[in-house]
């Protein structure tokens, strides 16, 4: 059982038992009461969970199944949501006030991959087991890291254009940040795919804070080199939101092939009508709800839930586990994204005439 939630359970049994003794000489007073009442709130599960930002849809969805599926494990846990706001002093400033608030688990969602390996280590000296979320905190003693496989996302996304046919053998990169460490995995992943296929990468941008206007003023700023250009990979939906946009105000918009990643829901609604090649659906539900349980588990066993493997993430060798990725085209969207549950038939075709 992880350390402090013992003590907590030990401290509320003794308050209970010095107030059955107090009540049974009869002089319990209303202040004591309440003294009860503040200890007891301490006696269930808490969990500190610091989260980049809200920027992008799939975050909210991230952690609406986490607290969810925490209620459903023990519906007095308390889970402390901490958003960052894409700031990364603001996330270890918050991460702080989480190890000291003494919560039972610790799961981030690190804005900056390489920032966080001191917090982490304060976390573990007070005895809080830390998850490391979607995204990998290097050199840090995490207790599990719990992700997709996201060399597979870039590979899906390569094949995806290959697959679409791309003439010129030509493609551009409007990656995430280089902070993030899901993004040079996706890279990795894609360009081993244009490799394979001879598909020369003619640049790749590195979407700062992965704001997706920025990526809008790379293209606006290079829209007259684009002319041969077949393919445009966006390190996600919101990216290829953005760039569609400015390509439709330069008419370019279909001419260019575009592929995304999280499935977001206008992403769909652009794959079904034909504007958007793909995008990689990663069901984040599974992936909330795993790591719920993990976290479940670390706080009352201080154990993990599953079986893993082991991974070094520089310094240290961690626990990780991988969900897979799924490719969705306009031939699968009905028995992935919406069969799953991901978005509604309606909502997705609903622009689609027959
Ligand atoms: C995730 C993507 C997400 C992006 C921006 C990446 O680390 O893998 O799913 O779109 O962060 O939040």
């Amino acid at each position: 059982m992880n350390k402090q939630f013992l003590v907590k359970r030990i401290l509320a049994l003794i308050l209970v038992i010095s107030l059955l003794c107090l009540t049974g000489c009869g002089n319990i007073s209303g202040e004591e009461s309440s003294s009860h009442q503040d200890n007891s709130n301490n006696d269930h599960i808490t969990i500190g969970f610091s989260i980049d930002s809200y920027l992008i849809e799939r975050w909210q969805r991230d952690t609406d199944v986490f607290v969810a599926k925490m209620k459903e494990l023990d519906s007095s846990a308390e889970i402390n949501l901490q958003n960052a706001n894409g700031d990364i002093e603001t996330q270890r400033q918050q991460i702080k006030y989480l190890i000291e608030k003494k919560v039972d688990v610790l799961i981030i969602v690190c804005i900056d991959s390489d920032s966080l390996s001191d917090v982490v280590s304060d976390a573990k000296n007070a005895g809080i087991p830390v998850i490391s979320y979607d995204r990998l905190i290097k050199d840090a003693d995490c207790d599990l890291y719990i992700s997709f496989d996201n060399e597979m996302v870039g590979k899906l996304m390569g094949q995806a254009l290959v697959n679409a046919g791309l003439p010129n053998k030509k493609v551009i990169m409007l990656s995430g940040p280089t902070e993030d460490n899901n993004v040079s995995l996706v890279e990795a992943g894609f360009k081993s795919v244009m490799k394979e296929n001879g598909v020369k990468i003619v640049d790749v941008y590195h979407t700062p804070g992965w704001k997706a206007e920025e990526a809008a003023t790379y293209i606006s700023d290079h829209i007259n080199e684009l002319d041969d250009v077949d393919a445009i990979m966006c390190g996600n939906d919101n990216i290829a939101t953005m760039v569609i946009r400015t390509l439709s105000e330069a008419r370019l918009a279909g001419k260019i092939k575009i592929v995304g990643q999280d499935a977001d829901l206008e992403a769909c609604q652009r794959v079904v009508e034909g504007t958007q090649v793909m995008t990689v659906y990663k069901p984040v539900e599974k992936l909330a709800q795993a790591a719920a349980e993990n976290a479940y588990a670390l706080a009352t066993r201080g154990e993990l839930a599953s079986s893993t493997d082991a991974m070094s993430n520089g310094s240290y060798d961690i626990q990780y586990c991988y969900l897979s990725p799924i490719a969705v085209t306009a031939d699968n969207m009905d028995e992935t994204v919406i069969d799953s549950g991901f978005h509604g038939h309606d909502e997705v075709y609903l622009n689609v005439t027959d």
